[in-house]
């Protein structure tokens, strides 16, 4: 069984700010940093350093140099990364006194994959394989139609929400991860477990988590749902927290672990990356999951 994620590699300009930037306004940031990022390559480290081994596949551009390393130093496996003529993906963020962040995303070369690269790719993955993704990345519903045709488990991240999402046949997926806003967007309701008993019913075979913020994290898979709370952690930067939580989940059902304990190791997880600064950078190791 191997594992594939056909995602996003951005770098991220970080900005330190009193708060988020209001229309009009001109404000001062306190501080920029930059980092590897990308929801696609954060939930690739994050498979990686929970010890599952991952290919990588998406568009970088001629600056991409730095994601090769980054996917090196971390056992990502690099061989389905293209390096096309543009400039890679990008975002702008900015972080507010109180950890929020918010993103703006320049899709870049990750909106540049052709059916031929994505049928290319596929192509090298058998029934049963892995596909994990998001939504930054150009093409998803034929990434999803493709992958389905191969017998893959596929494994969706709706973030973020846009127009491509409802071209997407949702009832190709088996793990939907998501919070509640992708999850009103997609079901219509807003009280969480209502949106699970839509999800249930549109996708009777899919198993969906749903994080709420502070409140945790609810699982539904058939008539089964599962509750599990937060560690609690001084935050820093809450970017790519469900990226990470994404990762160590899939991971830790690939190994066969009870669902009960993969929410518990996604969210201990996703909580120490909550505690640090930047994307890929706050992701933990495997050996700091103590739980
Ligand atoms: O989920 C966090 C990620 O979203 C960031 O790393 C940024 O690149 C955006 O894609």
């Amino acid at each position: 069984m191997k594992v594939l994620n056909l995602g996003s590699l951005n770098y991220d300009y970080v900005y330190s700010v009193d708060h988020m930037v209001r229309p009009g306004e001109t404000e001062s940031s306190y501080g920029m940093e930059t980092f590897c990022g990308g929801k696609g390559l954060n939930q690739s480290i994050a498979l990686a350093r929970a010890g599952v081994p991952v290919y990588h596949g998406g568009m970088i551009g001629e600056d991409g140099d730095l994601f090769l390393s980054v996917c090196k130093e971390n056992g990502v496996n690099t061989a389905f990364i293209k390096c096309v003529e543009g400039k890679s993906g990008h975002t702008i963020i900015q972080i507010d006194k109180n950890a929020q962040n918010s993103i703006l995303l320049y899709g870049g070369t990750n909106r540049l994959l052709t059916k031929e690269y994505i049928d290319s790719v596929i192509g090298s993955f058998a029934e049963g394989d892995y596909l994990v993704l998001q939504n930054e990345v150009n093409e998803l519903p034929y990434i999803i139609e493709k992958a389905y045709e191969k017998g893959m488990i596929i494994v969706l991240n709706p973030s973020p929400l846009d127009e491509a999402l409802k071209e997407c046949d949702l009832k190709k997926i088996t793990y939907f991860l998501m919070n509640e806003i992708e999850g009103k967007e997609i079901t219509g309701k807003e009280e969480p477990n209502e949106i699970l008993d839509v999800m249930s019913r549109q996708y009777p075979n899919a198993k969906v988590v749903l994080t709420l913020g502070e409140a945790g994290v609810l699982y539904r898979e058939e008539n089964k749902t599962l509750k599990q709370g937060i560690f609690k952690v001084k935050a820093v930067d809450t970017t790519a927290a469900g990226d990470t939580f994404t990762g160590f989940f899939i991971s830790s059902i690939i190994n066969e672990k009870p669902v009960e304990e993969a929410l518990r190791i996604a969210a201990k997880a996703s909580s120490i990356a909550v505690s640090r600064k930047g994307a890929t950078s706050s992701i933990p190791k495997w050996e700091e999951i103590k739980i």
